[in-house]
């Protein structure tokens, strides 16, 4: 199977939309509202059309990722981390490592863009193995009464988040 990741283009914001739909119909936590929040995140001041990739195989579209802007604030400052929400692949086409590919490939493409670490609210059993660990773990909480252990956090530079603390409320 030839697995291509690209950016997305303005003509695929269709396809994604019921892509992550459909996607978060099986997912194991969904507020049924994910394709919208994405047709938010680009309309927001913080999207990366760079970090914002899609899967296909054939010219089909079977996976999608976006990377967007936000920030991990204190009382002193406020930096600037990436978030990543949400990742969505075609039932059919899960377990073939296509997840694996877009997290990695927008990862290499983030780090190259000059980000120094990815937050998000996800599945420790997923995301371990990228790297993530308990934000918590780091100093960076959730402003939200989330549980702590789905509260992660990923350096792409080792060391970045080491003087780091504050609030997230992605
Ligand atoms: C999560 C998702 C993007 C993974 O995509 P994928 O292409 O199947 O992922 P990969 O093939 O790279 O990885 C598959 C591995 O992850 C595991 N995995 C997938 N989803 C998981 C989850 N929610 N919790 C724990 N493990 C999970 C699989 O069991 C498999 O494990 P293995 O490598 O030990 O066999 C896909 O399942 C999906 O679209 N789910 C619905 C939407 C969703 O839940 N998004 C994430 C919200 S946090």
């Amino acid at each position: 199977m030839n697995i291509v990741i690209r950016q997305e283009k303005p003509n695929d914001f269709k396809a994604i939309y019921d892509l992550v739909k459909v996607a978060f119909q099986t997912a194991k936590v969904s507020n049924g509202k994910e394709q919208d929040f994405v047709n938010q995140l680009r309309s927001s001041g913080n999207y990366i059309p760079e970090l914002a990739l899609v899967a296909e195989v054939n010219h089909k579209l079977i996976g999608h990722i976006m990377l967007t802007k936000n920030y991990i604030k204190n009382s002193d400052c406020k930096t600037e981390t990436l978030l990543l929400a949400p990742i969505s692949v075609v039932l059919q086409y899960r377990n073939k490592g296509v997840g694996s590919k877009l997290i990695n490939k927008s990862f290499a493409l983030a780090k190259n863009m000059g980000y120094q670490c990815v937050v998000l609210v996800g599945d420790p059993a997923y995301y371990s193995r990228f790297g993530f660990v308990k934000s918590v773990d780091l100093g960076i909480r959730h402003l939200l009464d989330i549980p702590e252990e789905y509260v992660l956090a990923c350096e792409l530079v080792p060391g970045a988040l080491d003087e780091i603390s504050g609030t997230i409320d992605c």
